[in-house]
């Protein structure tokens, strides 16, 4: 009787989120911080390495976040991360938060380069494509637009090399500037990025009359 209790209350506690606090990427020796909010204070919080306990701070009546650095952060911190908390009243544990993931940047990768298809100002509707290549390094290539945090596309050449993104029939809101990078065979370690490309798209001349 008294488990099944618990099991009910424990999916009472409802669930914290994490957050990483770095400017920008994350690169190998950098200090990164990871803050799990909670909904309410607690005991303690726990973070959780790819499913093994990490670390895990104990709480006061009035703290809701706990802070954890990752000094000097190396290519095995390069995981999915998320955190949970336990209550002592009545005793129970959270759900975990949704996970983080760490992409550390490793600069010993070249960037990869990059081309265009359409050098100059494109009409709306045109088919633009944009080519990544990353010779001999392997794994997967990813898109980026500047200004957004996660990339747009990816591609796994296997072993070509060479990606190739289209955006079909670009509009306005496609103008910007794109890059690449790409993880060379490790999950979340990344190449920096590379040069950028940058598209200019205008809406289509009205026909006459
Ligand atoms: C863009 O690509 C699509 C799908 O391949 C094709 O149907 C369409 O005709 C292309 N548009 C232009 C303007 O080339
Ligand atoms: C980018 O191009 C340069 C010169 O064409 C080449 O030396 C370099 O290896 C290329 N980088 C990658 C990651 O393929």
């Amino acid at each position: 009787g008294w488990w099944l209790v618990a099991a009910s209350r424990a999916q009472q506690v409802p669930r914290p989120s994490l957050s990483l606090h770095s400017s920008q990427g994350v690169s190998l020796g950098d200090t990164v911080t990871l803050r799990c909010h909670l909904p309410q204070p607690a005991a303690w919080v726990e973070l959780y390495q790819d499913g093994l306990l990490r670390s895990y701070k104990d709480m006061d009546k009035h703290q809701v976040m706990a802070e954890f650095s990752l000094v000097c952060v190396k290519l095995e911190d390069a995981m999915k991360y998320w955190c949970q908390y336990r209550v002592l009243e009545p005793p129970g544990v959270s759900e975990k938060s949704v996970p983080i993931e760490l992409v550390v940047t490793d600069h010993r990768y070249s960037p990869p380069n990059i081309s265009i298809s359409h050098e100059e100002i494109v009409e709306v509707g045109t088919n633009v494509t944009i080519q990544c290549c990353n010779q001999g390094y392997g794994g997967i290539i990813f898109l980026h637009k500047d200004g957004h945090s996660a990339p747009l596309q990816h591609r796994d050449p296997r072993g070509g090399g060479t990606a190739t993104f289209t955006l079909f029939g670009v509009t306005p809101a496609d103008s910007g500037t794109y890059r690449c990078s790409y993880h060379p065979g490790l999950l979340f370690v990344s190449s920096p990025l590379g040069d950028s490309v940058t598209l200019e798209v205008t809406p289509t001349p009205a026909p006459p009359g």
